[in-house]
């Protein structure tokens, strides 16, 4: 039986980008496998946030995930921070990685890049740690994970063949999971830059009014021809808008492209636009219901006690092979 987790980090606002690559994604594992989702509280602490947005962001995110479909039934939910197992067993395997390993990390690189180098913190650096330790805590067999997050994965397998060679066969071996189509969502107003969280103009962010959403859709960068075609190089703008539409029908890039066969960029512009309000407006009804009940609360509380009870029996496990009593 497979064994499926992953998770979100409540940081910014979720953006259609979060949506196509991780959200929309999840309530399929919870059908292959035991299933683990949790909102990775303790990394949104890498970089400077808000307390009162963390914590709003964090309800959202658990809402946003039954909202796509998750069934607190069939897949554990909860807070990184309530299972202190995550705490615990990053204090172990930050001895089995490296700070070189740790320093070629493309996502340390570009978010150290913009800090003032005398203050990057530690735990932006040893971040690929404590996701190691998400991981290998549920002795996680598939991650579904973004394109970006992969490397962090790729690590993690590293740490868990170190582990195991040195201690003998104690950590389960993870494997990433990325979805084929929608893998990377670019921006709307720059379509060579990945959408993220970071408030421009170019993201739709999932709580968007489906008029803005619209609106942002129309005015998306694209180019001067009048052909839909899939040409990241030369047509990353309807490239992009191909994605996101094909995505979103479950359809190939070729298959879109057919269907668009001589239609001018205002014709597909529209079409991209319902697709993506068609999906989300009852994504954001489903949304509203969930966050003004206490609903939220109650899920997140259950879904700690079943991550604990299969948390702490890995740390166990880990502690017993190191040497602590
Ligand atoms: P993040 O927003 O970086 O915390 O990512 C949360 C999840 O959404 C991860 O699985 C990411 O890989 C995925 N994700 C974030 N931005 C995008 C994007 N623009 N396109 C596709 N997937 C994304
Ligand atoms: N680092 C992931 C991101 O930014 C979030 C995350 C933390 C995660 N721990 C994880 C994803 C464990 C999968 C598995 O998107």
């Amino acid at each position: 039986m497979e064994r499926i987790l992953s998770g979100i980090k409540p940081t910014g606002k979720l953006t259609l980008g979060n949506y196509i690559g991780a959200l929309r994604n999840f309530k399929n594992f919870q059908e292959q496998g035991e299933c683990f989702i949790f909102i990775a509280d303790l990394h949104a602490l890498t970089l400077p946030i808000d307390p009162l947005e963390l914590k709003t962001n964090s309800r959202d995110i658990a809402a946003f995930y039954l909202a796509a479909g998750l069934d607190p039934n069939k897949c554990n939910i909860f807070l990184q921070s309530h299972v202190s197992a995550h705490a615990e067993l990053n204090a172990i395997m930050q001895n089995f990685l490296y700070m070189g390993e740790l320093s070629r990390m493309t996502q340390f690189k570009d978010k150290s890049q913009k800090l003032n180098k005398e203050k990057i913190g530690l735990g932006l650096f040893a971040y690929p740690v404590l996701m190691a330790s998400d991981i290998l805590l549920y002795d996680a067999t598939i991650v579904p994970v973004g394109e970006d997050q992969i490397q962090h994965v790729e690590l993690t397998r590293d740490l868990a063949k170190r582990f195991n060679h040195r201690y003998g066969d104690t950590l389960i071996m993870p494997k990433a999971v990325v979805t084929k189509v929608g893998a990377r969502i670019m921006s709307l107003s720059d379509p060579t830059k990945k959408m993220s969280k970071s408030d421009e103009k170019g993201d739709i962010f999932l709580k968007d009014d489906p008029k803005v959403i619209r609106k942002k859709i129309m005015s998306a960068v694209t180019d001067s021809e009048s052909v839909v075609i899939y040409d990241v190089e030369n047509k990353p703008g309807i490239s992009n808008l191909l994605t996101i539409y094909a995505s979103l029908k479950n359809i190939t890039i070729p298959e879109a492209e057919k269907e668009f066969e001589g239609a001018n960029y205002g014709t597909f512009k529209k079409a991209v636009a319902d697709a993506v309000i068609e999906e989300i407006e009852p994504f954001q009804k489903r949304y509203q219901e969930i966050i003004a009940s206490n609903y939220v609360d109650e899920v997140l509380n259950r879904g700690a006690e079943k991550a604990k009870s299969i948390a702490n029996a890995t740390l166990k496990r880990v502690h017993d092979v190191v040497g602590l009593l």
